[in-house]
């Protein structure tokens, strides 16, 4: 169900009568691999002639067999690279160390209480060869799922990498999800094997991993065995027969390891990601197009140069960490730094003191936690050196003009380019952004198009709007690293992405675009939130609610939030005989989703406003939760008084 991107916010309105334009600095335009003239050209190509465009960039990379077709376009399914094969931890490594880049740093990892590990190419590659010989001899063969529930460790890059060189498809699931979610997430995709760790570090304690691990097992059959990382003490307890320590695989493993060459659409990975339906979407990306459009889009995005060092703060969890942590800047042989552990720990100098330590060159993170920075004031990072850093870059959520300039002004000293990149799980890798040297920006809107991409704004009926309207964004043509399908549910994938709006890749947001081409993004239209940049539907949220046994009905919805960009709220309707204990019900939440879908405010109703055929109009309950007065035509309420009792009642 969509709604009109009207229900706007004030901040969106201020995005919109933004008018600042910040254009880069002339050294940095200067020094930079994308100038205007080059993007004007290259977009041009891309998509008056994509099949050069696009061959001249795979054939940057290696491939074990060359394609003989760039698109095969059957809508909506497209192969890209039909023919070829090719691997992409082999691009990622191997072809890195071929070119003499085996000793230069890939990973330099700080945990959460300071230690460092870093890993040159050489090693990684050596790392990865045997984490693959050690899945081989668990069983695991090319097409097979296997899941990963890990920290933020090199382990989880390297496990990634290890599916991907023997053809594996990893599902990776966010560390802070329960239980239920992991249990559900490998049932889906039915992982024989799932690598997890005795504990993660976050805000100086530990999280049992393994403790999930192990009761999600008894609720997934399709699991054969458990990798495990020592992470904290080994001292978890493991099941024989099941259970096998990381460490002890990998050991026992040879580091000669031959790259499996897959077929450029071999699924590459399946990463799961939240829909209006209550259950979530099993996103599949393959090999070649998704290694291509991370590829290109790492390289111009963030003007990377050999000397840089690169730190996107993305848990490998979510579509970020794996595009822009792992793959992106590996396949272009960066120095990438990975963080474990909370911002705000031990307080909110973290970040800005990893940068200086690191030399962080590149940094690209979310406004959710530049805000969460801006409120601590500017004493804390004008504490640090921050001149390393070049560029800045933000990514999840539309982020206010306000957040960008302090991002600009006080992380970047006025002399970073910030680049707000919007994309999505389902797109792979980044759609609009401004190229740093090429572009001017204008604080609150994504941009523009990246090459092969086509953008336009339609109305629900697909006509294509013009110059300030606002409307639905949609995406005109296939791009290399699109999502193929929703893994075992081919139909949803019609349905949601190319049923919207005859022909076109529906992407659920609402958008307008400028009369220079500048697509500001607002939100989404469909009912899914954007909770301090995490996709969570309001569907998965009510059915966990109404599985506790003092809830008979619920309906959640966003409320805007200064720091989180949108807040969960729930509307509850009690169970006759019970009562509603708010603890206890974000604590179900927390436990059967994971602590980021808790409410924060939970309204307990005595009904919930519905038509009269029965639905209910969230709209009222957005405009409630929000404190506004209630605005629109109540008359097809079955009982307008319901309003009236909700506006009355305190939040618990
Ligand atoms: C949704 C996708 C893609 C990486 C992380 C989120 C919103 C993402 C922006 C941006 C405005 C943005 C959209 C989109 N979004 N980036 N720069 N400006 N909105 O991935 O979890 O798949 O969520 O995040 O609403 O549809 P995701």
């Amino acid at each position: 169900m969509t709604q009109t991107p009207t229900q706007a916010s004030d901040h969106i309105d201020a995005m919109l009568h933004e008018n600042r334009v910040i254009a880069p600095a002339d050294d940095f335009r200067a020094q930079a691999r994308v100038t205007r003239e080059d993007y004007e050209r290259r977009y041009r190509q891309s998509l008056d002639d994509p099949d050069t465009f696009w061959s001249g960039v795979a054939g940057e990379l290696h491939w074990f067999t060359p394609w003989t077709q760039v698109l095969d376009w059957q809508p909506p399914h497209a192969q890209w690279f039909v023919g070829g094969q090719t691997n992409i931890a082999f691009n990622a490594l191997d072809r890195n160390v071929a070119r003499g880049l085996g000793g230069k740093t890939a990973i330099i990892w700080e945990a959460e209480d300071g230690e460092v590990r870093t890993y040159t190419y050489a090693e990684l590659l050596r790392e990865v060869k045997r984490a693959a010989n050690a899945l081989t001899a668990l069983g695991v063969q090319a097409g097979d799922r296997v899941t990963l529930y890990l920290p933020l460790t090199p382990e989880a890059a390297i496990a990634m990498l290890a599916c991907a060189r023997i053809g594996a498809v990893h599902s990776v699931v966010f560390g802070g999800f329960s239980v239920s979610a992991l249990a559900d997430r490998i049932n889906d995709a039915q992982s024989k094997v799932l690598i997890t760790a005795d504990a993660g570090q976050r805000r100086g304690s530990l999280v049992n991993l393994k403790a999930n691990a192990d009761e999600a097992a008894t609720l997934t059959p399709s699991l054969e065995k458990i990798l495990v990382v020592c992470r904290a003490d080994c001292d978890a307890p493991m099941q024989e027969g099941r259970d096998v320590w990381w460490h002890d695989a990998l050991n026992a493993a040879s580091d000669d390891h031959d790259a499996l060459p897959v077929d450029s659409e071999h699924p590459l990975f399946v990463l799961y990601t939240s829909g209006s339906t209550g259950k979530p979407k099993g996103v599949q990306h393959t090999t070649g197009g998704y290694m291509i459009g991370t590829y290109l889009t790492t390289q111009t995005v963030f003007d990377l140069k050999d000397d840089d060092i690169y730190w996107c703060t993305a848990d490998v969890g979510w579509i970020t960490g794996h595009s822009y942590s792992v793959y992106g800047p590996l396949l272009n042989g960066a120095t990438v730094l990975m963080y474990e552990g909370a911002p705000n720990h031990p307080d909110w100098g973290r970040f800005w003191h990893l940068i200086q330590k690191h030399r962080v060159t590149i940094l690209y993170t979310a406004p959710t936690a530049i805000r969460s920075f801006m409120r601590q004031g500017d004493a804390i990072p004008a504490a640090y050196d921050l001149s390393s850093l070049r560029l800045l870059g933000s990514v999840g959520e539309p982020i206010n003009p306000e957040a960008w300039m302090w991002y600009w002004r006080t992380i970047g000293g006025e002399r970073c380019p910030v680049v707000d990149t919007w994309w999505q799980t389902e797109t792979g890798s980044i759609m609009l952004t401004t190229l740093p040297g090429a572009h001017a920006s204008k604080p609150g809107s994504a941009g523009l198009p990246m090459f092969g991409v086509e953008p336009a704004i339609m109305t629900h009926k697909g006509e294509e709007l013009g110059p300030d309207d606002g409307g639905l964004l949609v995406i005109k043509r296939p791009w290399p690293s699109m999502l193929r399908t929703i893994y075992g549910d081919d139909d949803r994938y019609r349905k949601t992405y190319w049923g919207e709006i005859d022909g076109v890749y529906f992407a659920g947001d609402g958008a307008r675009r400028d009369a220079d081409g500048y697509v500001t993004v607002i939100g989404r239209v469909d009912d899914v939130l954007n909770v301090s940049g995490h996709r969570l539907g309001t569907m998965e949220i009510e059915s966990a609610l109404v599985a506790h046994p003092s809830v008979a009905e619920a309906a959640v919805v966003g409320k805007p939030d200064d720091v989180k960009g949108e807040s969960v709220v729930a509307f509850v309707l009690p169970q006759s005989g019970h009562t509603v204990d708010p603890k206890e019900l974000r604590a179900h939440v927390s436990r059967e989703i994971g602590a980021l879908a808790r409410p924060d405010a939970i309204y307990v109703a005595d009904a919930l406003p519905k038509t009269r055929s029965g639905k209910i109009m969230r709209r009222f309950l957005r405009q409630i939760a929000a404190g506004k007065d209630i605005q629109g035509d109540t008359s097809t309420l079955e009982d307008p008084g319901v309003l009236d009792r909700l506006a009355a009642t305190d939040p618990v």
